[in-house]
């Protein structure tokens, strides 16, 4: 299969020195993208910055902000089977970038933001994607009726659902306990570290993908 994973955080400047980030450190993207790549997959990681070491075997597009994300996204997505969505995108940036640094001036200041656009929201619905679809949805609460809305809102086959507030899983951990939610059901697995599970999860996209309702005919 050719895969699409998009991973790690996306940065949103502010000024010349200045940005908004998040705290993602990629390693669930990376961990897939390395076991698809050593389950012979062709795969294409287009990721914000983080410390890791590109996996071996991967291409590689480096972004920064969620639009440049999106563009990446957007011209690559078409020539895949299967994208997973990995990245913690910015769901607001800076309504504008200064071109100067900015001086300080009275006691408060506002930033406004805008709305990015969604990337996983718009691969079926503008992108005319139409291979398998996974995304992630990192809550604090009503974990699986949460993902479950993403993965119908955003014409998912799948959602990959992680309970943020523990501190022994998730974010910057090397562990994580996630929940399959399908559009009809759910499943749980048990905590394990991000490199076993990222392989656990390819297996499951590949039967995703060679069964009729996880495949083309589904979304036309
Ligand atoms: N995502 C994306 N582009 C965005 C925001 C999110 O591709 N601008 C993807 C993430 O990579 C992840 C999923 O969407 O796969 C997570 O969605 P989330 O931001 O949690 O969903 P929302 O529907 O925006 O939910 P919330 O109301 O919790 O902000």
């Amino acid at each position: 299969m050719k895969v699409l994973i998009t991973a790690g955080p996306t940065v949103e400047p502010i000024d010349p020195v200045r940005y908004l980030t998040n705290r993602s450190s990629g390693k669930m993207g990376y961990a897939l993208a390395a076991a698809a790549a050593k389950r012979g997959h062709s795969v294409l990681l287009i990721s914000g910055p983080t410390t890791l070491e590109i996996p071996e075997g991967v291409d590689y597009l480096p972004i920064e902000s969620a639009t440049e994300m999106y563009q990446a996204v957007e011209s690559q997505i078409g020539r895949h089977d299967l994208a997973i969505f990995a990245a913690a995108v910015a769901d607001y940036t800076p309504a504008e970038i200064a071109e100067q640094k900015l001086k300080k001036l009275g006691a408060e200041m506002t930033l406004t933001l805008k709305r990015t656009k969604d990337i996983l929201g718009s691969a079926r619905k503008v992108m005319g994607f139409k291979g398998t679809l996974v995304g992630f949805a990192a809550e604090t609460e009503n974990v699986v009726e949460n993902a479950r809305g993403k993965c119908l809102r955003k014409d998912c086959d799948l959602v990959i659902a992680n309970d943020v507030s523990r501190r022994d899983i998730g974010f910057d951990s090397s562990e994580n306990e996630v929940t399959l939610v399908y559009p009809d059901r759910s499943e749980p697995l048990p905590q394990d570290s991000k490199e076993h599970l990222a392989f656990h999860l390819i297996e499951i996209f590949e039967g995703i993908h060679s069964q009729p309702s996880g495949n083309l005919d589904n979304h036309d």
